[in-house]
């Protein structure tokens, strides 16, 4: 068995070498949003010579023009274009290990679409394999908005009990394939909570804490039209204040399929305070004094209401009580 691995391992390293050296960067395109920072991955594998290896980065712009960006090897192969971007530190090539880089750019402009290609000079006995892969980099206008509607009040004052909604708008422009969602968060001191978000794939989902009230149709979302995302809470409980945030999301499919988030952008839409109904609950047993005979029968009522009246509790709530045989409560 043991000889086995070995001429496998022998077999497969001797295939490895055949097929020569192999240079690697995601299979793209990548979509990204103008002033945002990107970060393109490159490797090679199966090569000859020493561990660490060189990489160059060129650019073929849409336009068609070619320009040497930067190299790990020589500081002059930057084009005279780019020498002020890469100088101050706003395109990078940085080693993440001997055989892998990552280019770096800051703040991407639109003029930086093209196509990404990186090399690696040969360090090989003889020429075989891949020196170089490309990947295109489309970078797309920031066009993801979110806003309050101005007309709303800032912060609302509301009784336990009763509902509340708040609007947010929401827009992107959809190029590229690119999906928008919007969530809404809630936000006590420093912890932010999911409440419930429409998904870039267009599935409705609500956060951990809120999955029970949103089964139960406590918790809504509300697509009203015209980017107008609506959330109504019912039977507010005293844990529902706090600062209601809505968050947008640009994003677009990756090569595996998954959605990738390019973009957010978040919005305070207001405050959300919450009147406990408990300390203003008046509670009044029966009337009067009763006295008792041994194997009697007692009847007592609870009343409970509100001095504010919320939406839930507009009728005072009753409850009678049977209590057989009252006799040997007072004890002997
Ligand atoms: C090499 O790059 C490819 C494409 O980005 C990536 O899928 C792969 O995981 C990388 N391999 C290593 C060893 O970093
Ligand atoms: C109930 O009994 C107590 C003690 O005997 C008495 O002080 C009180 O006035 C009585 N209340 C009524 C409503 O009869």
């Amino acid at each position: 068995m043991e000889h086995f691995f070995d001429s496998f391992f022998v077999l497969s390293t001797i295939f490895a070498l055949c097929l020569g050296r192999i240079v690697k960067v995601p299979a793209g395109p990548l979509i990204r949003v103008e002033g945002r920072d990107i970060v393109i991955p490159c490797n090679v594998s199966h090569f000859d010579g020493p561990p660490e290896q060189d990489f160059d980065w060129e650019l073929t712009q849409d336009s068609g023009s070619k320009m040497q960006v930067v190299s790990t090897l020589d500081s002059s192969f930057t084009d005279k274009s780019y020498e002020d971007r890469v100088n101050s530190g706003e395109i990078a090539v940085e080693r993440t290990s001997a055989s892998s880089v990552v280019l770096k750019i800051k703040h991407v402009k639109l003029t930086d679409s093209g196509k990404y290609k990186c090399l690696t000079p040969s360090t090989d006995a003889s020429i075989s394999g891949n020196y170089d892969a490309e990947v295109e980099l489309r970078v797309i206008s920031d066009s993801l908005k979110v806003a309050a509607p101005q007309s709303r009040s800032k912060t609302g004052s509301i009784t336990e009990g009763s509902s509340f909604d708040l609007r947010c708008t929401a827009s992107q422009d959809s190029v590229e394939g690119t999906r928008l969602s919007v969530t809404w968060e809630v936000r006590r001191g420093a912890a932010s909570e999911k409440i419930i978000s429409l998904n870039p794939d267009g599935g409705v989902m609500a956060g951990s804490d809120y999955s029970q009230r949103y089964q139960a149709g406590g918790v809504r979302l509300e697509l009203l039209g015209n980017g107008v995302y609506r959330l109504v809470v019912s039977q507010a409980l005293p844990t529902d204040e706090g600062t209601y945030v809505c968050v947008a999301g640009q994003w677009v499919k990756d090569e595996s399929g998954a959605w990738k988030n390019i973009l957010e952008k978040s919005k305070d839409v207001g405050e959300v305070k919450v009147t406990p109904i408990a300390p203003s609950l008046m509670v009044s047993v029966g009337e009067g004094n009763v006295t008792l005979n041994a194997d009697s029968t007692l009847e007592l009522t609870c009343t409970v209401a509100t001095a504010n009246s919320g939406r839930s509790m507009d009728q005072p709530y009753s409850q009678r009580t049977r209590v057989a045989h009252a006799a040997g409560a007072h004890g002997p």
